[in-house]
């Protein structure tokens, strides 16, 4: 009988890390995290100066172009996107083959896989013209599925874009606007949600962007890709965090509730944890959940909204960060924690709000898709496996067994 671990442990040909603790999976000159000083740079960029200062437009050109565009640039990227903005009409069909109760991430990754489907002529992945125009569709479409998505969950009709919109307020208009009467973006929703999406814009090699670098290693066509990564991200413990958060936050309803919350978060036995807290690489604090705290009390003022939801997350964050079990853990808030509070004071119902991190999410996908390809030395990512099932054996007739 061979001992296969030990055989892996002497020849030494494996590195066994589950979940990646460890092991980088490949290079990258996107996005640079410091998990213990709390830092994320997005191409040497802090991200609390991209999120107070610039706009979502400019980190997807900072990202997908490695420099911060000029104002020309900028202006000609952002018509460039607002040129792509219409869905192919034959798409609006695959829509209402859902339910209507159908939770808006099924309808986007049948929508973006689908897309592939409409638009041949950027699936040629050895062009890098061809990716280029298939990251700006792709960025491009997502508002537009995203709030059809909406539409069709609320029974309305589908928006048409409207290019003379920003990109934020064009989606915003897409997704709240109805067909007989005039919309007009509230420039307070407008900043926030731009916030947000830089926020989200990319987080190196997160199990979703590893998902679209591991699909695309095999030659995938970019909105396939995109499809994979989208679905990765739906899980609770990556980007369905903040719709998860949210419920927690609205679960726990008081402030006084809080310490039953904490206790079961502590006690092994029970499997709830306390969402919005806790990150693999973050173990000082998320940078962007102190942009997003900031935020979440500038929004509800502006917009004259008390939300006890918000009480209750500050008192959660305060007591959880004096209790021990938080301190010894190195649990902090993350960007999930109030990014919710946000997005239910515009408007967006909970199943939303990871369809909005899939939005702001492609910006890095793409852009890390196009870094792999572009790699000379890509190779397709094949990880290799510990294995602990049984030894050969001799097949026995079913007669036999
Ligand atoms: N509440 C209570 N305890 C927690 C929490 C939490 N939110 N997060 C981690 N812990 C505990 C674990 O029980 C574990 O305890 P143990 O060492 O006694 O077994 C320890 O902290 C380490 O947890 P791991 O799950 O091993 O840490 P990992 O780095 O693998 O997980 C993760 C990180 C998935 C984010 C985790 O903290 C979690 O589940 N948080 C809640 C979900 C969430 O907010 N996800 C969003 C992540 S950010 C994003 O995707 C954008």
């Amino acid at each position: 009988v061979v001992d296969i671990r030990k055989f892996y442990a002497q020849t030494g040909k494996f590195t066994y890390d589950p979940g990646f603790t460890s092991t980088a999976s490949c290079e990258s000159g996107l996005t640079y995290i410091d998990g213990d000083a709390g830092v994320l740079l997005h191409r040497g960029y802090p991200i609390d100066q991209l999120a107070e200062q610039s706009s979502f437009m400019e980190v997807a050109y900072l990202l997908l172009n490695h420099e911060l565009p000029n104002k020309d640039e900028l202006d000609k990227f952002t018509y460039t996107i607002s040129r792509h903005t219409m869905l192919h009409e034959q798409l609006a069909t695959f829509y209402r083959g859902f339910r209507r109760d159908a939770h808006p991430m099924a309808i986007m990754c049948g929508v973006v896989g689908a897309l592939s489907a409409f638009y041949h002529d950027s699936t040629d992945i050895t062009d890098p013209q061809q990716r280029m125009i298939a990251s700006h569709r792709l960025i491009a479409k997502m508002p537009t599925i995203a709030a059809m998505a909406y539409k069709y969950s609320v029974g309305q009709p589908f928006l048409y874009p409207d290019n003379s919109l920003s990109y934020t307020g064009n989606f915003l208009r897409m997704t709240f606007g109805v067909p007989a009467e005039e919309y007009e973006v509230d420039p307070v929703i407008e900043a926030a949600m731009d916030k947000i999406f830089i926020l989200h814009a990319d987080h190196e090699q997160n199990a979703s962007t590893s998902t679209v670098r591991l699909a695309g290693s095999s030659g995938a066509n970019p909105f396939a890709c995109i499809a994979a990564g989208i679905a990765c991200l739906w899980g609770p413990a990556h980007g369905g965090a903040n719709e998860a958060a949210l419920n927690m936050l609205r679960e726990i309803g008081h402030p006084d509730r809080i310490p039953e919350y904490i206790a079961r978060a502590k006690n092994k036995d029970d499997p709830f944890r306390l969402m919005g807290f806790g990150h693999r690489v973050y173990k000082n604090f998320d940078p962007r959940a102190k942009v997003l705290s900031k935020a979440a009390t500038e929004v509800l003022d502006k917009l004259g909204i008390s939300d006890p939801v918000l009480d209750t997350a500050r008192e959660l964050e305060r007591i959880a960060l004096s209790d021990q079990y938080f301190i010894d853990k190195k649990l902090y808030p993350n960007v999930d924690f109030y990014s919710g509070v946000i997005l239910s004071a515009i408007g967006f119902p909970t199943t939303m709000f990871t369809v909005l991190f899939a939005l702001a999410r492609t910006v890095g996908w793409v852009a890390q898709w196009n870094e792999m390809i572009s790699d000379p030395d890509q190779k397709i990512g094949r990880p290799r496996q510990l294995y602990t099932g049984p030894t050969q054996r001799d097949y026995v007739p079913v007669g036999q067994r």
